[in-house]
């Protein structure tokens, strides 16, 4: 497998109902990544960055969390209709997307 030029990884982190620190996946983080992987199918995406869920990234609160590498840029509060910002303006075209960004104080 060729390693790829750009990683992207979907917080679906899920804890019980009530618990403190919420989750990812409580907050729509399934959605997020079947969007993303939905848009690697029908666009044929495969070669240009790699999908994958992850467990909790740390920062809860500020979730659904998506962290894309190498960058090390994390987006924070994504819904499923901003995947397709983050494909089109961060993965395919290397601009990060600002209004998406976590604070400098998350991460
Ligand atoms: S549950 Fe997603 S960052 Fe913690």
């Amino acid at each position: 497998m060729p390693k790829p030029p750009k990683h992207v990884f979907i917080c679906n982190q899920a804890r019980p109902p009530n618990h403190p620190r919420g989750s990812c996946q409580g907050k729509g983080g399934n959605d997020i990544l079947q969007a993303f992987w939905g848009q690697v199918q029908a666009r044929n995406l495969w070669d240009k960055f790699s999908v994958t869920y992850s467990g909790c990234l740390g920062p809860c609160d500020t979730g659904p969390n998506v962290l894309v590498y190498p960058e090390g840029i994390m987006y924070g509060g994504v819904t499923k209709e901003d995947v397709t910002a983050i494909i089109d303006e961060h993965l395919l075209g290397d601009k990060v997307v600002e209004r998406l960004k976590v604070p400098e104080s998350v991460w």
